[in-house]
């Protein structure tokens, strides 16, 4: 700084030669100048925060022996000086933390720089995952549902012999029995806890792995009175042999209805619905005649095929319709096992096969395919 200005600082105002409010501004305009010169010399951060140290610091800055020197005293100036003084510091403050984040910036671009960080190469993506063909396959089956009055539940994977055949009117010599290739479990209906084995299972009976959704008919009806209309999608599982279309855990949605006076009309209006809604509106229905022990009257449901439209090809294997379902007037002997009078309600029941559907509708030939676990499979179906 240069000696004259340096000798003005320490000296008391009054004894300078500062007459008037002009004066009081020359002043600060020499100040304003030396500010400048020494701000226009600074390269770094760390410069830049000594020059903050020299100007403005709390102690023994310019800025103290300034105020102590001209403003602390005593004289007619002392409203000029004030706001002069003020100014002068807003326009250090301002200058110095301009300067500071032009600084900040190229120091973070050098950085960068020495990184070799190239911000426009495209990023890390995390392909966001989609859920399972089956899950969405079974909402979308009991959405259809849903809307028409049905309530989604589920049961236990495990179960007792009663609730899977003996309440299903298939008794234990019934050859019946042979339609499902049952997995036992090495533990008795006792392992259960009573909610679960129910009053009329034989404790010392074999558990097993359920073969079908059935089972949920009687837990349900046992559970509440009518009215019920409910749909249970669930694993099954059986004795099979794994190939394109067997595996022994599979897909089930079954569906039962239980009113006063519903009719065989009832199923088939629900299963035109149903049907067009999943498969397209072209969609036609027919019911063959079929065998369950717990229905009575019993019949497969087809549909027209949605590939040809029943004019015939390999999917429908040149007949035009595709077997979708078993279904039936639920059989009087079921009602007497969960105690209510078959006198008095009707009702209908039906199950399918939620892998079948799937594999129709989006034309997958190996039901391994869902149970392999290869995303390039399962990314096929983001919806
Ligand atoms: N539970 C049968 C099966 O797995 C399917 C079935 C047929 C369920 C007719 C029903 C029905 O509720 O009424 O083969």
């Amino acid at each position: 700084m240069n000696p004259e200005l340096q000798r003005k600082i320490a000296t008391r105002i009054t004894q300078l030669d500062v007459k008037s409010s002009t004066d009081v501004q020359g002043l600060f305009a020499q100040l304003r100048v030396q500010f400048d010169r020494e701000l226009a010399e600074q390269r770094d951060l760390q410069g830049l925060e000594s020059l903050r140290q020299r100007w403005q610091g709390r102690k023994r800055s310019l800025s103290v022996t300034i105020r102590e020197h001209w403003l602390n005293v005593e004289s007619p100036l002392k409203p000029f000086v004030g706001k002069a003084f003020n100014e002068f510091t807003e326009y250090v403050r301002t200058a110095l933390a301009s300067l500071g984040r032009q600084f900040q910036a190229e120091l973070e671009q050098r950085q960068v720089a020495e990184q070799e960080l190239d911000l426009t190469l495209p990023g890390l993506q995390h392909r966001a995952g989609v859920r399972h063909i089956l899950t969405q396959t079974k909402e979308e089956i009991c959405d259809i549902f849903a809307r028409i009055g049905f309530s989604i539940v589920e049961g236990p994977e495990v179960e007792t012999d009663y609730y899977n055949f003996e309440a299903l009117n298939i008794p234990a010599y019934h050859p019946a029995r042979d339609l499902w290739d049952t997995l036992y479990l090495d533990h008795a209906a006792s392992a259960l806890p009573d909610d679960l084995r129910g009053a009329r299972s034989d404790p010392n009976s074999l558990l097993l792995l359920r073969t079908h959704t059935s089972p949920m008919q009687i837990r349900v009806m046992e559970k509440q009175p009518p009215p019920v209309r409910i749909v249970v999608p669930g694993k099954v599982y059986r004795h099979d042999n794994p190939d394109a279309s067997h595996s022994f855990m599979f897909h089930q949605v079954e569906g039962l209805a239980v009113d006063r006076d519903i009719t065989f009309c009832d199923l088939k209006g629900v299963f035109d619905f149903f049907l067009r809604e999943f498969f397209g509106p072209k969609t036609r229905t027919r019911f063959v005649p079929s065998y369950f022990p717990f229905t009575e009257p019993s019949a497969d449901i087809h549909a027209s095929c949605h590939v040809c439209g029943g004019s015939g090809c390999r999917v429908c294997k040149f007949t035009g319709w595709i077997e979708m379902c078993g279904a039936g007037m639920v059989h009087p002997a079921v009602y007497d096992y969960v105690g209510y009078n078959a006198a008095e309600v009707s009702g209908f029941a039906f199950g399918m096969g939620l892998d079948r559907f799937a594999m129709l509708k989006y034309g997958i030939d190996d039901i391994q395919l869902f149970f392999q676990n290869d995303v390039r499979f399962l990314h096929q179906f983001r919806r």
